[in-house]
């Protein structure tokens, strides 16, 4: 028989439990709330049967069975509760290999970490505000990128497969969130700081900003797809989360707490956000297939006034990135220096501006950093069990009888 330990106590009532990124303090900017659905707005079971946002496609007869041609990524009209048959195996295939890819951050052990972080000589100055402005953008970047699908992208999706890879990916962001803050809570930071940096420390405040837009076009309740202008917002959303915030704003973050770890720094942290990198490279190529598929299935959105408005987003990005990378790193450390990030955020915005079928934006860019690519090959079979901690628990508060 199975039983569980924990009680269950009673879900609290506050409306502030819908509202995930309302901050503590009141004196914050308000443009870093996203708006929120309420929940007398959850459409009636009968809808659920058909996409929400699909208000002007044709009712599928119930009797007939569901053909996969007929499956859309957006404003399609079959049951999104029938996985299969399958159209986008691209989407299935990510999703098992997601599962497959399966930790959780507990799994690292982070006492190298947390002896180095006390040594007074462990790090210098410079290693350490590193550190701390870093965690303070990825700390709550993952509850965006979170919020974002759950909010937003999912019910805009009516491609049960596509979804079925979004629900995989929702739960990989809370695992990243609970990795930043193991991470926070492991060297004994303090949380206030780090958790708050996104309302107090500018070059991580701008990019959220510029994000925020992009999240709010997608959790306004009134927002539906089925015009060529709202299908547009749909699109640039998905290309701003995918190409600019999983494909470029978390990479500088990524090099330089990986840069530690090649010095034999942070090892704990480092093999942490090896993982997460593994994981936010395959969101960013769903992220990437999707916008493709939408593209090709609506080939009218790909105007050339809306590819402009892509290109000029992302010299944006590429500036708001290269901003954060001068403040995270004033002066060279560990090897590193803004002005080399300069290159290769270029570069990865190339490969961005390519995947999604737009010509390169800068000329000649080289990867100043071509071992971050190894790190996205790691091979969890090869690397995971050698250094995860011997005895942990995975079944929680279960007991078996
Ligand atoms: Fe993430
Ligand atoms: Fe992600």
């Amino acid at each position: 028989m199975l039983s569980w330990d924990e009680e269950i106590t009673p879900a609290a009532k506050s409306p502030q439990s819908t509202q995930p990124l309302q901050s503590s303090q009141p004196a914050v900017q308000p443009a870093l709330q996203v708006a929120q659905p309420a929940l007398d707005q959850v459409p009636p079971l009968a809808s659920l049967a058909r996409p929400g946002s699909a208000a002007n496609a044709p009712v599928a007869d119930p009797a007939r069975r569901m053909n996969a041609a007929d499956k859309r990524i957006i404003n399609g009209s079959t049951d999104v509760n029938q996985l299969v048959p399958f159209k986008y195996k691209w989407a299935w295939d990510k999703y098992l290999a997601g599962c497959a890819n399966h930790w959780m951050p507990q799994e690292i052990n982070m006492q190298r970490d947390i002896e180095l972080w006390k040594n007074p000589n462990g790090l210098t100055d410079d290693e350490r505000r590193l550190v701390k402005r870093n965690l303070g953008f990825f700390v709550t970047a993952d509850s965006l990128a979170a919020n974002n699908i759950v909010l937003g992208t999912y019910r805009h999706i009516t491609a049960p497969e596509c979804r079925q890879y979004l629900l995989r990916q929702a739960f990989e962001e809370a695992i990243h969130t609970h990795a930043y803050q193991y991470i926070t809570e492991s060297l004994g930071l303090d949380e206030a700081e780090i958790f708050n940096a996104y309302h107090e420390v500018k070059s991580i405040r701008d990019k959220d900003e510029f994000l925020i837009p992009f999240i709010d076009a997608l959790t306004d309740p009134d927002f539906t797809t089925g015009t060529t202008a709202n299908d547009q917002k749909l699109l640039k959303s998905l290309i701003v989360f995918s190409c600019l915030m999983e494909g470029l704003f978390f990479y500088v973050g990524f090099a330089q707490i990986l840069a530690l770890g090649r010095q034999n720094k942070m090892v704990g942290a480092a093999e942490q956000y090896q993982y997460i990198l593994r994981d936010e490279s395959m969101h960013c190529n769903f992220g990437i297939d999707l916008v493709n598929t939408i593209k090709m299935e609506n080939p009218q959105l790909w105007t050339p006034e809306f590819r402009d408005e892509i290109k000029a987003l992302f010299f944006s990005a590429v500036e708001l990135e290269y901003r954060y990378a001068e403040d995270t790193m004033p002066r060279g450390v560990l090897g590193l220096n803004a002005p080399m990030f300069k290159g290769y955020l270029r570069f990865i915005a190339n490969r961005r501006a390519q995947q999604i079928g737009l010509d390169v934006l800068f000329a000649d860019e080289e990867n100043p950093f071509p071992w971050m690519s190894e790190m996205i090959d790691l091979k969890k079979e090869r690397n995971f069990f050698e250094t995860r901690v011997i005895e942990y628990q995975t079944g929680g508060a279960l007991n078996w009888e």
